[in-house]
C-alpha cells in the first residue's frame, strides 16, 4: 500500500459543511439541524455560493470533503445544484480526493451517480452499528438491511472507494457484539473503515442521560479490549491502522483527514465550519439563519477568529499528529512554524519517553503500543491552553 509523500507545504484543502439531518443522534454535537421546511436547503445553497465567493478558496484544493450533517439528505436536484456551484468555484476534477458523506437511509444510486459525475471520488457512510437495539440507542434512522442495500446502491453506481464509520463502547455493549459489527462491516468489503469510541459531548442527549444516572458508561477496561480487538481483526483482514481510529484498505488513507492531522491549511464553508491558514483560525456562525444572512449580505459569516502563537501551533501539531501511525516529524513541524521543536519540548519528550509512551526515531516522534492506549492524554500534554477549546473539522464541525 503506497504511503503519501509529504512536503512542507501541502497546499490548502476545502471543507463544505451541509448541516441537515433526518434526526439528531443522541451522541452528536456537530452542527446539524432537522428542518421540516426544505426551502431552507435552497437558502443554504444560495448562501454557500455567496460564502465561497467571499473567501480565498484555491481553484485547486489539495482535497475536498463534503460533510455534515448529512449531504445525502439533500434531494437529487439540490445535490446537483450543490455540486454545480462547487464546480464554479473549484476544479473538482483536478483535486487529489473529493469525499462525500452519506447516510444509509438517504443515499441511493441516483444521488451517488450525481456525485460521481460531479467529481466525487470517495464516499464515507455513517453505519455505527448493525445491531437493532444499539442503532435505536444511538437514534439512528436506518436498519442493518438498509446499510446492505445502500452499499449495493453505491457499488451499482460505480463507487470504488467506500469508507464506513462504526462506533464502539456503547453502554451495555459486550465485546462479542462489537466483533459482530466488525465482521458485518468487513462482509460488505469496504475500502476504508473508521472505528470511533463513543464520546460524551457536552449538550448531547447521551451526556444529559449519563449525568442524570439513566445510562452507565462502558468500563475503561472493556473499551480498551474493544480498541485492541479492532486493531487485531482489521489487521488480519488486511487493513492498515494509519491513525488511531482509521484503517486503510484498498482505498488507502483518507487524504483529507490526513491533511488535518498534518496541520495542513484548510478553508471551511457552511454553518459552524472552521478555517485554518498558517496559524490564523476562524470559525463560522453556527445558527443557519445568522450564517446565511451574513453570507448573503456579502459579509464573512465568521463568529470567532484568532491567531495562534508559535507555541500553540507546535502543541496542536503534536496533538493532531501523534495519532498517526507514522508519528510526527518534529523537524518538519519546526520548519513550518519556525522554531526548534526538539529543544523547546525536550523535558516533556524525555518524560514521555521515560514512561514508555513515546519513542523518538531521529526526528520522528511516535506513540509506543503502551502510549496508544493513552493517546489523548499524551497529546494534550503538548497543548498550550485548554484542550477542549481546540477542535478540528474532522472531530467537531
Ligand atoms: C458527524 S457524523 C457525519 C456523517 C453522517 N451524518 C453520519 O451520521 O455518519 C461523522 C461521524 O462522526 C462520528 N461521531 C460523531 N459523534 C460521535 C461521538 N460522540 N462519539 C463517537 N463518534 C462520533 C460518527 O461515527 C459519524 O459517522
Ligand atoms: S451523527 Fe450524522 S446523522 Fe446523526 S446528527 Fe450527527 S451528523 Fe446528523
Amino acid at each position: 500500500m503506497s504511503r503519501i509523500q509529504r512536503t512542507d507545504d501541502d497546499g490548502t484543502s476545502l471543507y463544505v459543511h451541509v448541516p441537515f439531518c433526518v434526526v439528531k443522534c443522541g451522541y452528536c454535537d456537530f452542527t446539524s439541524y432537522v428542518v421540516e421546511d426544505t426551502s431552507v436547503h435552497d437558502t443554504f445553497l444560495a448562501a454557500l455560493d455567496a460564502e465561497l465567493a467571499l473567501l480565498p478558496v484555491p481553484r485547486h484544493p489539495t482535497t475536498v470533503f463534503v460533510g455534515g450533517g448529512t449531504p445525502s439528505h439533500l434531494a437529487p436536484q439540490r445535490l446537483e445544484a450543490l455540486f454545480a456551484l462547487l464546480r464554479r468555484h473549484v476544479d473538482l476534477d483536478a483535486c487529489g480526493e473529493v469525499t462525500m458523506e452519506a447516510n444509509p437511509e438517504s443515499i441511493d444510486r441516483r444521488k451517488a451517480e450525481i456525485a460521481l459525475a460531479a467529481g466525487v471520488s470517495r464516499f464515507s457512510m455513517g453505519v455505527q452499528s448493525f445491531d437493532a437495539a444499539r442503532l435505536r440507542f444511538l437514534d439512528r434512522a436506518h436498519s442493518a438491511e438498509c446499510v446492505v442495500a445502500a452499499v449495493g446502491e453505491l457499488r451499482a453506481a460505480g463507487v470504488v472507494n467506500l469508507s464506513l464509520d462504526l462506533i464502539f463502547g456503547v453502554p451495555g455493549q459486550p465485546l462479542s457484539a462489537w466483533e459482530d459489527d466488525l465482521e458485518r462491516a468487513l462482509a460488505l468489503q469496504p475500502d476504508h473503515l473508521s472505528c470511533y469510541a463513543l464520546t460524551y459531548e457536552p449538550g448531547t442527549r447521551l451526556t444529559h442521560e449519563l449525568r442524570a444516572g439513566r445510562i452507565a458508561r462502558l468500563g475503561e477496561e472493556e473499551e480498551r479490549s474493544m480498541f485492541l480487538r479492532t486493531r487485531e481483526v482489521l489487521h488480519a483482514a488486511g487493513f492498515r491502522a494509519y491513525e488511531i481510529s482509521n484503517f486503510a484498505g484498498r482505498g488507502g488513507p483518507c487524504r483529507h483527514n490526513d491533511h488535518y492531522w498534518l496541520q495542513g491549511d484548510y478553508v471551511g464553508v457552511g454553518p459552524g465550519a472552521s478555517s485554518h491558514r498558517s496559524g490564523h483560525r476562524a470559525t463560522n456562525l453556527k445558527p443557519i439563519e445568522a450564517w446565511a444572512k451574513s453570507a448573503l449580505a456579502r459579509v464573512p459569516p465568521v463568529a470567532t477568529a484568532e491567531t495562534l502563537t508559535p507555541e500553540q501551533r507546535v502543541g496542536e501539531a503534536i496533538w493532531l499528529g501523534i495519532r498517526r501511525a507514522d508519528g510526527v516529524d518534529l523537524a518538519r513541524v519546526g520548519r513550518r512554524i519556525g522554531c526548534d521543536v526538539r529543544t523547546a519540548l525536550w523535558p516533556l519528550l524525555e518524560r514521555h519517553r521515560a514512561r514508555g509512551w513515546i519513542e523518538l526515531d531521529g526526528d520522528t516522534m511516535r506513540l509506543t503500543s503502551e502510549g496508544l492506549l493513552f493517546a489523548d492524554a499524551v497529546g494534550s500534554d503538548y497543548l498550550v491552553g485548554e484542550p477542549d477549546a481546540i477542535q478540528t473539522p474532522s472531530d467537531r464541525r
